[in-house]
């Protein structure tokens, strides 16, 4: 099937001022006005995926990015990137504008010779300078555009107070030369070929529909990382490739991130069990980038095993059983066993700042639960953020059964310290809502460990 086969179903038409919030809306007679006369609309192209050699997937490339040469064509489904932004910061190069300008045209040719068709590419970029101001975003989309991206739109990265924007305002409450302080900066996202990205080996979508509608909107607003905790002097914080992974690639899809510095869009990948390959030129920045993965890696283990032997001495002594852990894997995270060979399968996940809402049981998990974790002594915890919810029921749940049989139990550890009711309205709310979703593939149930109490509680 090719773009132009993609049928859309009858909607609205775009009416003469305008129509904001429509699904299925059908705007045929709005791009076929005179505006989009001549634009570069898409082409009508078949779906390629080509492999990436088993020795080049999960990999940081410490070389440059011009030349991707471990990349077949057409192997990658998102590019997120932040490009050097040639200001002297310790890996950048003092080049011109348009020795700038034509490095990144370098690199982001090569991406789009190995993104697949439909594959998107986003550009995080900061605008510089104010006399004059350089608008690097509207370059960067001028080049794109050149090189035969097709643009899909642009989001307002609203940094808040983390983007410390000082006093540098110029003339202060005078008209003089008054300056404007930036406390923001640009995603741009495009994508090759055709705005629609098909999907012929049927991966799973992992957003929820909280995310769906909070990331669809073009301004976001999260704070930014602080260079001196990431030892990179200009990382962006996980959640900004994570929210673009989310939103742009399914399960198992590989992410390439070109100039990746520290890391932080491989450990995104990972955290939605994506793929991921990289590059960076700086061979202390590689370094720093496999210390990143591998420490994310041994927390999650780390944190997989201390809550899967709580839960497991907390469930003998409930049901008089004599398992222990055998394994910690990856997919079910934990395997127990008991002295007869009976097995327990179970996949750990953490909770969000309970007493807010019910997204506690049924969200993803936040910084605060990992502050708790933290603190509270069940292990390092920097890592985890898990969905329970339709997609636990939907994803983990039913490639469990299909590779481990019925035999698993959801774990949802609880790292709060408040004391917090999960036998009566929480119980009840979570098992209303859950069992919405498609039938419970946790045969074994779906308890919560709640760290303050020290006990188990089924849920469903
Ligand atoms: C803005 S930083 C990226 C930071 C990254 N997003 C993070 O979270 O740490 C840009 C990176 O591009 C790297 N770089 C510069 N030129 C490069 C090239 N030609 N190929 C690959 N990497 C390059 C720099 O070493 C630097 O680490």
């Amino acid at each position: 099937m090719t773009y132009h086969d993609y049928k859309r179903k009858n909607g609205t038409q775009t009416s003469a001022f305008g129509a904001p919030g429509r699904i299925n809306h059908d705007s045929s007679k709005f791009y076929n006005s005179k505006l989009y006369e001549g634009l570069n609309n898409g082409k009508d192209v078949e779906y390629v995926e080509n492999p990436i050699e088993p020795q080049n997937i999960n990999k940081v490339f410490c070389k440059s990015s011009e030349a991707m040469t471990e990349l077949p064509n057409n192997s990658v489904h998102l590019m997120v990137t932040s490009p050097p932004y040639n200001v002297g910061k310790m890996y950048d190069e003092n080049l011109s504008l348009k020795e700038y300008r034509e490095l990144l045209k370098r690199v982001f040719k090569e991406t789009y010779r190995v993104l697949v068709p439909g594959g998107r590419a986003c550009i995080n970029i900061a605008n510089l300078g104010r006399k004059p101001y350089l608008p690097l975003h509207s370059y960067i989309i001028e080049d794109m555009h050149a090189l035969g991206f097709l643009m899909r739109g642009e989001l307002l990265w609203d940094k808040g107070s983390s983007a410390s924007p000082s006093t540098a305002w110029g003339t202060y409450l005078k008209a003089n030369n008054p300056v404007l302080r930036d406390v923001h900066e640009y995603i741009l996202v495009f994508c090759k070929d055709t705005f629609t990205r098909l999907n012929p080996r049927k991966r799973k979508s992992t957003i929820s529909k909280e995310e769906f509608l909070e990331f669809t909107k073009s301004v976001w607003k999260f704070s930014a990382e602080r260079a001196s905790k990431v030892g990179h002097p200009a990382p962006f914080p996980v959640e900004l490739p994570y929210r673009l992974i989310q939103l742009y690639t399914f399960e198992d899809d590989v992410v390439l991130d070109p100039f990746v510095g520290s890391g932080t869009a491989c450990i995104a990948a990972l955290k939605t069990k994506r793929n991921y390959v990289a590059y960076d030129i700086d061979k202390n920045y590689c370094d720093l980038a496999e210390q990143r993965i591998k420490q994310f890696l041994t927390e999650k283990q780390q944190i997989e095993k201390t809550t899967a032997e709580k839960f497991i001495e907390l469930y003998n002594k409930k049901f008089d059983t004599l398992f222990v852990v055998k394994k910690i894997s990856d997919n079910p995270d934990v395997i127990c066993e008991d002295l007869t060979g009976g097995e327990l399968n179970l996949e750990i996940t953490l909770t969000e700042d309970r007493p807010r809402d019910i997204k506690a049981l049924l969200g993803r998990s936040e910084h605060k639960s990992l502050e708790y974790a933290k603190k509270y002594g069940l292990g390092p915890a920097s890592s985890l953020s898990g969905n329970v919810s339709e997609q636990a029921y939907n994803r983990i749940g039913e490639k469990m059964v299909k590779n481990y049989g019925t035999n698993v139990a959801l774990v949802v550890w609880d790292a709060s310290p408040l004391d917090w009711n999960w036998d009566t309205e929480t119980k009840n709310l979570a098992k209303k809502l859950l069992l919405k979703y498609s039938q419970n593939p946790f045969d074994k149930g779906v308890w919560i460990l709640s760290a303050f109490q020290n006990k188990i509680f089924r849920v469903l």
